[in-house]
């Protein structure tokens, strides 16, 4: 029997929670983890069924070091620390061993669930970052663009961030790279709309993509189109806007699924350094990179039998 995926590809929620944690060095805390990992589906079960509309899903992947301490051999053919990337704008690598995506239609569903699971964890973690995130106006990101359009849907979707038979003792699993972005929301609105439609590649109000003729080969669609032997790579996103108005702190939190991380790590490159080198992200102008993980998400199949060896 095929293994079964998490729940990586959801329909688009309201609210979720993105967690990162660490896992202290103790061997003793390596079997709390591993415990949770076969009680996740139960703890899900158990908070989700207040309100099945409320569609509570948890997303649970795994650091490249972690995956060593708790797993061991075998391990997921593609997988490794987060690069860092110097080009024309800083990606910062951080700490993180494990990620929870949470993701409901409501943020206490979200709550719950993430509360229960770092009580099991209890001493055995500490948290690395926290973001609870929403969806704002018509799906749009703080500097005001919709968000999501392009991503894939379905089985295109299953096909960009879901393994199969390149790693057969994997298949079912998927890469994640996460990224919390800061924006200088000042020094973005001061940007005239018009700019701002070529560094994104779509129109802000209506979201209709630009014509090839218009679109800048810096744009951050044409950027992030990854065309490989005439076949597009594609990524699955969920990004969430975040943020403390009080602080004056706007973010992004970039969540991408992928079934290979290269897809995404491309990308980057092609954000930071450019595509030539020097033909970068302008959206980077605007927005910082202030944390860079990569983890690996086993199947749902593999964490349920994590308890059986
Ligand atoms: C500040 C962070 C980011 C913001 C605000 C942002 C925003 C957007 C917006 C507004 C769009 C157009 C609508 C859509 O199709 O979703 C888009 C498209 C896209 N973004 Fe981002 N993005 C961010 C970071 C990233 C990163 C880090 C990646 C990949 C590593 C990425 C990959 C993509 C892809 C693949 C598309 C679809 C391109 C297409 O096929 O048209 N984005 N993003």
């Amino acid at each position: 029997m095929s293994a079964i995926p998490q729940p990586v590809v959801t329909k688009l929620t309201r609210a979720a929670i993105f967690l990162v944690i660490t896992l202290n060095p103790e061997p003793e805390h390596h079997e709390t983890v591993r415990a949770l990992c076969s009680d996740l589906a139960g703890l899900l079960r158990a908070v989700g069924f207040r309100d099945l509309e409320g569609r509570l899903s948890c997303v649970m992947g795994f650091g490249s070091e972690a995956w060593d301490r708790l797993f061991g051999q075998p391990r997921p053919k593609n997988l490794h620390p987060f690069q860092e990337i110097q080009g024309q704008h800083h990606a910062v690598s951080t700490p993180g061993d494990i990620l929870l995506h949470i993701r409901a239609t409501r943020m206490d569903l979200c709550f719950e669930l993430a509360t229960h699971i770092m009580s099991r964890l209890g001493n055995a973690v500490a948290t690395a970052d926290e973001v609870h995130g929403f969806s704002y106006y018509d799906d749009r990101d703080l500097i005001g663009f919709v968000d999501g359009t392009e991503n894939p849907v379905d089985q295109a979707a299953i096909n960009a961030a879901i393994i199969g038979n390149e790693d057969p003792l994997f298949s079912g699993g998927s890469y994640v790279i996460v990224q919390k972005y800061l924006h200088d929301l000042k020094g973005w609105n001061a940007v005239p709309v018009e700019q701002q439609e070529k560094i994104v590649g779509r129109t802000k109000l209506a979201d209709i993509e630009l014509d090839d003729a218009a679109k800048p080969s810096y744009a951050h669609n044409a950027l992030t189109t990854i065309v490989e032997n005439g076949e597009q790579l594609e990524i699955v996103r969920d990004n969430m806007p975040f943020g403390d108005v009080g602080k004056g702190e706007f973010g992004t939190y970039f969540i991408g699924y992928a079934r290979s991380p290269r897809r995404i790590e491309q990308m980057l490159h092609n954000m930071f350094v450019g595509r030539p080198p020097g033909n970068y992200d302008r959206l980077l102008d605007y927005s910082k990179s202030v944390t860079g993980t990569l983890f690996f998400v086993p199947s749902a199949t593999f964490l349920e039998n994590v308890a059986n060896g």
